[in-house]
């Protein structure tokens, strides 16, 4: 079994972030979407990894990857020139794949169980593709899958105008190699891409098993469903440990799951979790919390803020309120007057604010 992994994409959705990074590298939690799913396939026991990646942003996520060595896989990269469609990424990566099942794996999507069971459940079943459905409440976006009374697909169409059921095709499949030949009979969708969808529809129609699990736990999409607001929500609460490894005065006081990293200073200071604070980050006079996450080397005086996604170098003083709000990477947010009380921003990086 291989993995293959798709990161490439220009991630519009996420801008103004994704103007300055690759969507699957955007952190959820202080850690890069990428990184939670490279973790779950480790999990599932796979040693070999390809990784699509596509010429605006490939070398940012190699860089990232790093040949893998944090994860003990071997990887490759696989460039796509032009974003053709999820069945032209796995022709792509052809050569890599060879005649091996693989799972294939969004860079954005998340799912919170990993894996590692639906694999075996591939295996057990002796089934040529295994998808994953979940419940969505604008399945127009998505592919969509119809079953029957007994949960056999009857019939898979990509982004249906009139979607027969509210159960959307998850960013994670399973295959074996028949993939390739159902890939090969297919054409261009409406929106010129060769789609996944259509394929597992082929695989369907050429008389091969395909299966379906309907996912209870969560399911991320950072790409198009949910917002790096949310996902920060879900895996904060999921993933959080109470964890102090920098260094924290008498007079601050942590509740609930906290992660500290080393390096960071606490000094007077509420933080309530879940909330992570990363490394060499001074936290002053503060409060923080729940649900936020602050990156590494950032400074924070004299502020409260709640259910926000605070990314590195930033430095924020003075402000009375901060809610619901990213801030970029290296950005200023400082407080001059005493006009302003709650403040949501949604920031890039480099910027400076002043209010
Ligand atoms: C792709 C698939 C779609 C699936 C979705 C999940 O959509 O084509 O079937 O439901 O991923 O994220 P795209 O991101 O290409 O619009």
């Amino acid at each position: 079994m291989k993995a293959l992994v798709l990161s490439g994409g220009k991630g519009t959705r996420l801008r103004p972030l994704t103007y300055t990074i690759a969507k699957q590298l955007v952190p959820v939690a202080n850690k890069p979407i990428l990184g939670y799913v490279i973790d779950h396939i480790r999990d599932a026991g796979i040693k070999e990894l390809g990784v699509i990646i596509s010429p605006e942003t490939g070398n940012e996520v190699k860089r990232y990857i790093d040949g893998g060595r944090k994860w003990g896989m071997r990887v490759s990269f696989i460039p796509q020139a032009e974003p053709l469609g999820l069945a032209h990424a796995v022709n792509t990566a052809r050569d890599f794949l060879g005649n091996d099942d693989f799972v294939m794996y969004l860079g954005d999507n998340l799912l919170s169980r990993g894996v590692k069971d639906a694999l075996k459940k591939f295996t057990r079943d002796r089934a040529q593709a295994l998808i994953f459905l979940k419940e969505v409440a604008d399945p127009k976006q998505f592919g969509v899958a119809k079953l029957d009374d007994r949960g056999h697909i009857l019939r898979l169409i990509e982004k249906p105008k009139r979607p027969p059921s509210n159960l959307a095709l998850v960013g994670v499949y399973v295959f074996s190699k028949e993939i390739h030949k159902a890939i090969a009979r297919i054409k261009p969708s409406f929106r010129g891409e060769l789609e996944i969808t259509d394929a597992i529809q082929e695989l369907i129609d050429m008389g091969y098993r395909v299966t379906s699990e309907t996912l209870d736990g969560w399911w991320l999409d950072t790409g198009k469903k949910d917002s790096i607001l949310e996902a920060n929500t879900v895996v904060l609460d999921e993933y959080v440990q109470r964890e102090i490894k920098g260094s924290v005065d008498a007079s601050s006081r942590l509740t609930g799951r906290v992660t500290v990293e080393k390096g960071a200073v606490i000094r007077n200071s509420i933080i309530r979790g879940p909330a992570i604070v990363g490394k060499e980050t001074e936290i002053a006079n503060s409060f923080i919390g729940p649900f936020t996450s602050i990156g590494d080397s950032v400074t924070i005086l004299d502020s409260v803020i709640e259910h926000s996604v605070i990314l590195n170098n930033a430095f924020l003083s003075g402000i009375e309120r901060l809610e619901d709000s990213l801030v970029g990477k290296n950005t200023r947010v400082i407080r001059e007057s005493a006009r302003h009380k709650a403040l949501r921003l949604m920031v890039g990086d480099d910027s400076t604010i002043e209010v």
